[in-house]
């Protein structure tokens, strides 16, 4: 369980994130909308500690993580958390198995036949056997995709988190990468929290929705309940109807 408690962030004057409170439940999966520039990656960036809060708390699993040392975050949360980001991020001078070891360095005390299967195995889940010596320079835009989300699965993280997953990708594709988060859902059993534009499809692959907001969680429901919700700004935004989210903006 990961528990948000008063998160802040500054950059400047610019208030992104002003009293965050968030809990991410174990084994669910939940999605952050927003408007663009809302402060939805800072949020994700925060909870993996490649950004630093100005307030509030994080827990992860009862654990206050908010201020831990490098090598004690390293231990006792980049070997728990992965994330999957917006631009697939693959060394270009590195196969697609070597940049998949890279991964692995979190967990220090695998021999080498288990990084091979963990390799293998993350792989077969997302459905790209036989791509292990290709370069990313190979790969279509799908096969990138995949061998990205491969990756951060691989050392088998408890939470993983996704950036705009389908953000920029056509219809086909996304679809793929949606079909693909329920599937490793189910396979692996991760907690996962997903900053997604695509609307139309969080009820497949997501059990709540929070949209943030003016800095703060706006309106946070269920899924299959989202249509049905008396939140006007959450209600304009999932419409498309932005006049009013513009107004409102702080
Ligand atoms: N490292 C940074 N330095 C300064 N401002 C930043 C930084 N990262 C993000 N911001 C600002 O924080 C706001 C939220 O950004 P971001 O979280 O990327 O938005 P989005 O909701 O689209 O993911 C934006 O105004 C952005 O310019
Ligand atoms: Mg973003």
């Amino acid at each position: 369980m990961v528990v948000i408690e008063h998160l802040q962030k500054y950059f400047g004057e610019n208030r992104v994130l002003d009293d965050v409170n968030l809990t991410l439940n174990d084994g669910e999966i939940l999605s952050i909308i927003g408007m663009s520039g809302i402060g939805k990656s800072v949020l994700l960036k925060i909870i993996i500690g490649l950004i630093e809060p100005d307030g509030g708390r994080i827990y992860l699993d009862d654990l206050d993580i908010t201020d831990l040392g490098e090598s004690e975050f390293n231990e006792r949360v980049r070997s728990q958390i992965s994330m999957v980001f917006q631009q697939g991020a693959l060394w270009d001078s590195l196969t697609v198995q070597e940049n998949i070891e890279l991964a692995l360095a979190v967990r220090h005390n695998l021999s080498k036949p288990e990084r091979d299967s963990l390799v293998h195995e993350s792989l077969e889940l997302v459905g790209l056997r036989d791509a292990e010596k290709l370069y990313p320079e190979e790969l279509s835009g799908g096969m990138i995709k995949r061998a990205s989300i491969a990756r951060a699965i691989a050392a088998r993280p408890k939470y993983l988190f996704y950036d705009e997953p389908t953000t920029g990708l056509d219809p086909v594709l996304a679809n793929m990468v949606n079909d693909l988060i329920i599937t490793l859902h189910r396979e692996l059993h991760t907690t996962s929290l997903i900053v997604s534009h695509d609307i139309e499809h969080l009820q497949r692959f997501s059990q709540r929705v929070a949209l943030l907001h003016g800095g703060r969680i706006e309106h946070i429901c269920e899924a299959a309940e989202m249509w049905n919700q008396n939140n006007r700004l959450f209600n304009s935004f999932i419409r498309g109807e932005l006049d009013i989210l513009y107004e409102n903006k702080t």
